[in-house]
């Protein structure tokens, strides 16, 4: 049984029950669905777009503080769980539908596989980091993207032996889709007549909840605007706060969209002359397309994007940005000869699966 609740969840569990149809008589496979994220282009987009099997159930939790949605979930998953009986439950990533899952599964003796597991930010600050760190803890098997998360993992006491380095399936998805993408590219790009544009999203609450931090950052955008486009397809979280601050955005080089399908972003994100970012993904994906890419963040739990990748930390002021995003642009620094993260190949999956199938004979 696999669990997906938010936007990211859908391009990193994807793959693998691609990979897993291959074995009918190994696995039969279930997908949950929290409700987590909901919203057509939140949710149902990416199902249609990476051809996801309709979830078995959908726990249709929605929104609610950090406490009462990981509750919540925990309430609606328990039944479900005790239902169907996986052998296995895999769940992907940091978000709270991750730990509810894996805290309901661990409980009832269900074997919890982690995708995505050993990434640390050291940042308790963020949500994100409480989830891995618990998660983490309550996993029997452990799939990491990056080595990293073995050398995090292993300091904090979990045993060698349920870690296993597999790469990151949300690149799979990335290399398997990129061919279509790019079959998008014309029409989006004449869609929002692009020329040179930097590609903006923003939603982490250190961000976007802080009116006066989130002010500035809208204040660089529109300088950088003055001597380029910007297209900023916007988070619901970041919708509304964007609003209320009342800023007049009319008129201006900055474009803002309703959150894209994962087909035009990643063609928006393939095209670009800069990401500026504080999404977990992009700081991957526009690693692995050797797009320069700029994180507005203090840190980052995915450090082989600064060290192999394109990824440069900025603070969220509006001078650093926009005197960060000025000489990436300058500097064109896009990737010709490409370097990518080990086992970034499109072939996470089936590491998993083969893992996954040892363990069950
Ligand atoms: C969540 C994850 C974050 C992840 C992000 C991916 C947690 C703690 N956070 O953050 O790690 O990076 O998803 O996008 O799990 N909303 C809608 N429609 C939707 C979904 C949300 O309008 O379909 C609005 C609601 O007002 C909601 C707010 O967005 O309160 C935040 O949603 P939530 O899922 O709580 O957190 P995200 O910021 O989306
Ligand atoms: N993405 C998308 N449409 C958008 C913005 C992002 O399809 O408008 C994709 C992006 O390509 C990546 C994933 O969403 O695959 C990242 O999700 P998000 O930034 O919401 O979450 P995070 O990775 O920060 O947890």
């Amino acid at each position: 049984m696999y669990v997906v609740g938010a936007r990211p969840n859908f391009m990193k569990i994807a793959p693998i029950m691609d990979e897993m149809v291959n074995f009918p008589d190994d696995f039969e496979q279930y997908l949950v669905h929290t409700g987590q994220h909901y919203d057509a282009n939140m949710s149902a987009v990416f199902f249609e777009e990476l051809g996801m099997p309709r979830p078995a159930v959908n726990l249709e939790v929605g929104s609610g503080s950090h406490a009462q949605q990981t509750a919540q979930i925990m309430q609606r998953f328990e039944p479900i769980l005790l239902e169907y009986r996986p052998d296995w439950l895999v769940v992907p990533g940091d978000v709270n539908s991750t730990l509810a899952c894996a805290l309901v599964a661990s409980k009832l003796g269900v074997k919890v596989a982690h995708v995505e597991a050993g990434l640390r930010s050291f940042d308790r600050d963020m949500p994100e980091e409480i989830n891995r760190i618990l998660t983490d803890h309550l996993s029997d098997l452990l799939f990491t993207t990056e080595p990293s998360g073995n050398v995090n993992l292993r300091r904090e006491g979990i045993a060698d032996s349920k870690v296993h380095f597999v790469g990151n399936t949300m690149i799979d998805t990335l290399v398997r889709l990129l061919p279509s993408a790019q079959v998008r590219w014309a029409s989006i790009r004449s869609q929002l007549g692009l020329e040179n544009y930097v590609l903006v999203t923003l939603h982490r609450p250190s961000n976007v909840d802080d009116p006066f931090v989130l002010s500035e950052m809208i204040h660089a955008l529109l300088e950088i605007g003055l001597a380029t486009q910007v297209v900023f397809p916007v988070h619901p979280r970041t919708r509304q706060r964007i609003a209320s601050l009342g800023i007049n955005m009319a008129d201006k080089n900055v474009m803002l969209t309703e959150p894209l399908g994962y087909l035009d972003f990643l063609a928006l994100e393939a095209n670009a002359s800069l990401v500026l970012t504080d999404s977990g993904g992009v700081q991957e994906e526009t690693t692995y397309l050797g797009v320069p890419c700029l994180t507005v963040r203090p840190n980052t739990e995915r450090p082989i994007t600064l060290t192999v990748g394109t990824n440069q930390l900025v603070s969220n002021n509006r001078e650093a940005i926009v005197a960060s995003a000025q000489s990436a642009i300058m500097l064109d620094q896009h990737r010709s000869v490409l370097v990518r993260p080990e086992l970034w190949d499109g072939f996470a999956a089936r590491r998993i699966v083969n893992v996954l199938r040892e363990m069950s004979t």
